[in-house]
């Protein structure tokens, strides 16, 4: 997937030329994400991210807009929820390493059932929501044959905690820029999946 990240006017732009010799993009290169705001082949073999950063000279526009292309139809055929549609893996190669080690128990139990993406893009923040759906999860007849170890409960939760706050807090405004994304492909699919419905009812009916 290819992303692109049009920062516009306002990310501590004055509204003056960019500097004799140096491009925009350039100039802003120091805002480049250092998150996953791309795909990863395997986890914790980051690749150079298919970022670009666009100048706006509209000061209107003071956020930067984050342009995620389209997901496969496949993905959108499977989707259940937008999360669904985002990315696989988390960039953890910022992370520190026991958090790195929590990642792998993590991918590993949460990619069972659904896409890691519908856990990794999820809103939700903080230990206390996810200890209560990981709770919740683990009372489902499908996880009452094989029982969660505490210790993986453990790590999975370390993980969610830190890499809310690392990816959905601090970096807030990338995080809803690609749920934004996320939310508009799920619902242009949403509508495709009515009207096919729709078709369907009337050929059933018979006009
Ligand atoms: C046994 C199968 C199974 C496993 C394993 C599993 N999930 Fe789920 N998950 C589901 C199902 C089914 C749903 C659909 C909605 C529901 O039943 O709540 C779901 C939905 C979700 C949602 C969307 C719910 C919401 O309210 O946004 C998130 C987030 C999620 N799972 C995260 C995780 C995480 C994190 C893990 C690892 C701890 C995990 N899942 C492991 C079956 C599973």
């Amino acid at each position: 997937m290819t992303v692109v990240l049009a920062a516009c006017a306002g990310l501590r732009w004055s509204g003056s030329p960019p500097q004799e010799g140096r491009s925009p993009k350039a100039a802003l290169a120091h805002l480049a994400p250092t998150g996953d705001l791309r795909p990863q082949p395997a986890p914790m073999a980051p690749v150079a991210p298919e970022v670009e950063l666009v100048l706006s000279t509209d000061p209107a526009k003071v956020r930067p807009r984050i342009v995620v292309t389209a997901p496969s139809p496949a993905r959108l055929k499977a989707a259940l929820y937008p999360s669904d549609l985002g990315y696989e893996t988390v960039d953890v190669s910022g992370y520190p390493l026991r958090i790195q080690a929590d990642y792998l128990v993590y991918q590993r139990v949460c990619s069972k059932c659904h896409t890691l993406a519908r856990a990794n893009y999820a809103p939700h923040v903080g230990r206390a929501w996810w200890r209560f759906y990981i709770m919740g999860m683990r009372t489902r007849s499908s996880w009452k044959g094989a029982p969660l170890p505490r210790e993986d409960v453990r790590a999975i939760l370390d993980f969610l905690d830190y890499d809310s706050q690392a990816r959905k807090l601090e970096r807030r405004q990338e995080f809803e820029g690609i749920s934004a994304e996320l939310e508009h492909y799920f619902d242009v699919e949403m509508g495709s999946r009515m009207e096919r419905l729709q078709k369907n009812r009337s050929v059933l009916k018979g006009h």
